[in-house]
């Protein structure tokens, strides 16, 4: 189907960007200037939205909004909070919780790692043991989804954890964000970073950062970096509304108008209702065509779902990728340690019937390049 500029646009089984709605495409034909009040409004509007949709009150919370993709909200979420004497604990379980160990290094931040297979999820006593070991570890980094494979962190247990010892919680919801229950003061989140193109469904641009204004107000001059200053930024903010410096305006048109949608959708629980039933119709329809998950059953998520390529010995996933493309298809590649694997998203404006049709196209695309028996494969395997 040709969108309304003439291109075909194709369905993202992605984590991000993703497929967006026509009308928070359309909310982005308008030229607005970053200091008029027209833009002002829609950004406290998007402010006070983010706030009311983690459930945070707008004394004790802050919605600042970053420039950039959402690694630099978690570089700047790190930056900020992490003084010059402090030590950072990155438990790690994925590509972007590694990530966050790679932005401690390169800021020259004290930090120490608690690492696990990719097909693991963190084990909130060995986080107990370390800090009571680690006095010198002031705050907790972890990712909530880890995209890299799907798997959800027991962030809630960690955060009780990090509460009882006194220290402070960096939570990296990038993909989960708008769409799982997230309950920042039960999980004692002190830092949530996320970003407007994953499950609010807007288009990239921008992070956001839900902070508690207790934690931030002691983060003056802490930042490693004059742009990823995230006190600064609030500072700006809550002065006189605006950006310190050159705002994504297009990007915040598209994610307000996302927010009115994702509110009209039933919110959190509408949002999160859709994609399990995307993912469950997903999961039954690789299960039937003999693709065999990556992680086990009990560690899924509903955000992301990884699958090893088939030992089949026609199978190649460039090809098999292309056909599906061909098709408008658009799905994500990626390895996951030694592990060949590719992944299927299920966020973003999609729906059952989308998912149906991609399935379609790749039983199609089995066909075409000659891979046979998976099924029956599968069931031997399982037998
Ligand atoms: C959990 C998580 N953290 C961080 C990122 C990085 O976001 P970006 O690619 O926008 O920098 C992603 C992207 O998918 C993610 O899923």
């Amino acid at each position: 189907m040709r969108n309304g500029a003439g291109w075909r646009d194709d369905l993202l089984f992605t984590p991000g960007p993703l497929t967006t709605s026509p009308s928070v495409k359309q909310a982005m034909l308008r030229d607005l200037g970053a200091r008029d009040e027209d833009f002002l409004g829609v950004v406290r509007s998007v402010r006070c939205r983010l706030l009311r949709l983690a459930g945070a009150e707008a004394g004790d919370h802050e919605a600042v909004l970053m420039q950039g993709c959402g690694s630099m909200g978690v570089e700047a979420a790190l930056g900020t909070a992490v003084p010059r004497a402090g030590k950072l604990l990155v438990v790690a379980n994925g590509a972007y919780g590694r990530r966050m160990a790679d932005m401690a290094k390169a800021m020259d931040m004290e930090y120490a790692n608690l690492e696990y297979p990719e097909n693991t999820a963190a084990d909130p006593r060995d986080v107990d043991s370390l800090l009571s070991r680690d006095q010198g570890v002031t705050h907790v980094a972890m990712v909530h989804c880890e995209t890299t494979s799907g798997l959800f962190n027991p962030v809630a247990a960690v955060g009780k954890i990090v509460r009882d010892r006194g220290r402070s919680f960096i939570v990296d919801a990038m993909s989960s964000f708008g769409a799982a229950a997230i309950d920042l003061g039960e999980w004692h989140i002190d830092w949530l970073v996320s970003s407007a193109n994953k499950c609010i469904e807007g288009v990239p641009g921008f992070s956001f950062v839900i902070v508690n204004r207790a934690a931030l107000e002691k983060c003056a001059g802490n930042s490693r970096s004059v742009c990823l200053d995230l006190y600064a930024q609030s500072e700006a903010m809550r002065r006189d509304g605006q950006f310190r410096f050159t705002p994504p305006t297009h990007a915040i048109l598209a994610f307000h108008q996302a927010l009115l949608e994702l509110e009209a959708e039933g919110g959190r629980t509408g949002r999160m209702i859709r994609y399990r039933e995307s993912n469950a119709a997903l999961r039954g329809e690789m299960r039937a065509m003999g693709f065999a998950e990556y992680l086990a059953e009990a560690d899924r998520g509903w955000i992301i779902s990884s699958y090893r390529y088939p030992a089949h010995p026609r199978f190649d996933f460039a090809s098999f990728y292309r056909l599906l493309k061909d098709e408008g298809f658009v799905i994500y590649p990626g390895k996951i340690g030694d592990a060949d694997v590719f992944r299927v998203g299920n966020i973003g404006r999609i729906s059952v019937s989308d998912i149906l049709a991609l399935t379609a196209a790749m039983r199609r695309a089995l066909q075409t390049l000659g891979v046979t028996g998976m099924a029956e494969n599968a069931l031997d395997r399982t037998a």
